[in-house]
């Protein structure tokens, strides 16, 4: 399994820097800023005692390299310290640009990458204040991420450490960090292991978090879950599931936040196959909506947030069997709204529809959201570092869009086009689900459409985060695979309830 996850903590920095306290650091971060002149951000009494302790100049260290380091954001110039009996063996001189929130979650994604895999303590004096102080700690712990099912002996863990000052940010920094971390090792699990069955199993583990409860529906159970049934039994050997989990705090009942996260374990598109075949190598990752809204259950109970969480993961997988569900099927959806199939690989609004039905009939939401990995036109419109959000809730739609923009997961509010709702029509069922009538293209649009047909009167929000949750590259705070994309999101906004 999975190495542990980086471990956070704040400290007297200079009583650490100067060897008065026994926690050894092996590593020190210095902020480096370029305004006209590269310079050392931190304080000139704090400066001089850096260079006492390590008997170096920093003047000298960046004239020795000259310009070859330019100070932009995130890049490192990187000082050996050799022989030093205190344990520090490295400097780091980082760009922090505008000393931003955003500038410090790069510095901090490009600090935690130098010290992946190893046991590395790295202390940061490049925080300026509270805001940026968590959004450098949550990007230097995710900047370290790997993730892999080699044998042999497992990687190094890292520790990051922050000057007291801040200690404040420390729980919620570490909850984000947790909490993505594990979404983002549910997504690499690959489909042979992470089945709905397996997933539901991840899920009753958190069951034992005070307030969290925990239901599991499979079978019988989802008699009238026609839309998770229908892409669902296209597996035998795994068969779909429906998890409730609830987060309910003693003192409050409202609001209720009700989050549907799209859980397919593996999209092959079934009978309307996917092709080219190679689009398929990612599909395990089609269930990154279901682990964030997971995750993002257990972070409000793991920092106690005043509010009512409720996830529901729709489970399943999308299978090529002679169980599969054909092109031209109708199906009747929780509710009873009937739907003509059309395309078999358009199955993610099929599994929602039904969440979404079941949180507006049982649930009373004063937030339903739902976060899925809908449509290849979501990611070809606004590409890796934006989730599409619709919603008719335009206060809403500007808090999520702050949020998104200071904790570094970034949504667009995207139209709900009332001029192509016409595309729904079915001559045979309430809807047709692909939303082809007319050919008006913009499929994140249309999906969208048609999902509000199921949310009834409720506020309501869709994520189609099929751009962000994956990454092509390994770079920044990414890996190269799945990026827990929506956790650090949702829970942020959670807090501003
Ligand atoms: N899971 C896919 C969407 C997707 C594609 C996510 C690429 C991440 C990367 C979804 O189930 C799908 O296949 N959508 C189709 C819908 C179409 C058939 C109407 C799409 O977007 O092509
Ligand atoms: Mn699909
Ligand atoms: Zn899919």
């Amino acid at each position: 399994m999975n190495r542990q996850i980086p471990k956070i903590s704040s400290a007297d920095f200079s009583a650490l820097i100067s060897g008065k306290k026994k926690k050894e650091i092996t590593h020190l971060a210095l902020p480096v800023t370029n305004n006209d002149g590269i310079e050392i951000a931190v304080s000139q009494s704090l400066k001089r005692e850096i260079e006492k302790t390590f008997k170096i100049s920093l003047t000298d260290e960046l004239a020795k390299v000259g310009p070859a380091f330019t100070g932009k954001v995130a890049e490192i110039l990187e000082i050996p310290l050799l022989g030093d009996e205190k344990k520090v063996s490295r400097i780091y001189c980082v760009g922090i640009g505008e000393r931003s929130p955003q500038d410090l979650r790069k510095a901090g994604a490009a600090l935690g990458r130098k010290v992946k895999a190893s046991n590395a303590q790295l202390l940061t004096l490049c925080p300026s204040d509270e805001s940026n102080a968590l959004t450098h700690l949550v990007a230097m712990a995710l900047g370290s991420y790997s993730w892999s099912e080699k044998s042999g002996p497992q990687p190094e863990t890292p520790s990051f450490l922050i000057s007291d000052s801040y200690r404040r940010v420390l729980k919620k920094a570490e909850v984000l960090i947790s909490g993505t971390w594990r979404t983002r090792d549910l997504v690499h699990t690959p489909a042979n292991i992470a089945t709905p069955e397996w997933i539901s199993g991840q899920a009753k583990r958190f069951g034992k978090i005070p307030n969290v409860s925990i239901k599991v529906l499979s079978g019988q159970g989802l008699r009238e879950f026609g839309g998770l049934k229908a892409v669902g039994n296209s597996s035998t050997v795994h068969p779909p599931r429906f998890v409730r989990v609830s987060y309910q705090p003693k003192a409050r009942t409202s609001p209720h936040v009700v989050l549907v996260g799209k859980g397919i374990t593996f999209d092959t598109g079934g009978v309307s196959l996917k092709r080219p075949y190679d689009v398929m190598m990612g599909m395990k990752s089609d269930m990154s909506g279901a682990a964030a809204a997971l995750m993002t259950v257990v972070s409000a109970a793991e920092l106690k947030l005043p509010v009512r969480v409720t996830a529901l993961l729709m489970l399943a997988e999308n299978a090529l069997s002679g169980t599969s569900q054909r092109p031209s099927d109708v199906i009747k959806h929780y509710g009873g709204t009937t739907v003509e199939v059309i395309n078999t690989d358009a199955e993610g609004r099929l599994v929602l529809a039904d969440g979404l039905a079941y949180a507006d009939k049982h649930l009373d939401p004063d937030y339903l959201i739902d976060i899925a990995t809908l449509t290849g036109a979501a990611t070809l419109g606004l590409s890796r570092y934006y989730g599409a959000m619709y919603t008719r809730d335009e206060k809403l739609a500007k808090n999520l869009n702050r949020v998104g923009d200071f904790i570094g997961e970034r949504v667009w509010h995207m139209p709900l086009v009332d001029d192509y709702s016409i595309a729904l029509e079915s001559d045979v069922a309430d809807f047709n689900h692909t939303a082809d009538k007319f050919a008006f293209q913009g499929g994140s649009i249309t999906a969208a459409l048609f999902l509000e047909k199921f949310v009834g009167k409720r506020r309501w929000v869709h994520l189609d985060i099929a751009g962000p949750a994956r990454s092509e590259n390994d770079a920044g705070e990414n890996p190269k695979g799945g990026t827990g994309f929506g956790v650090r999101l949702l829970t942020e906004w959670l807090t501003t309830l």
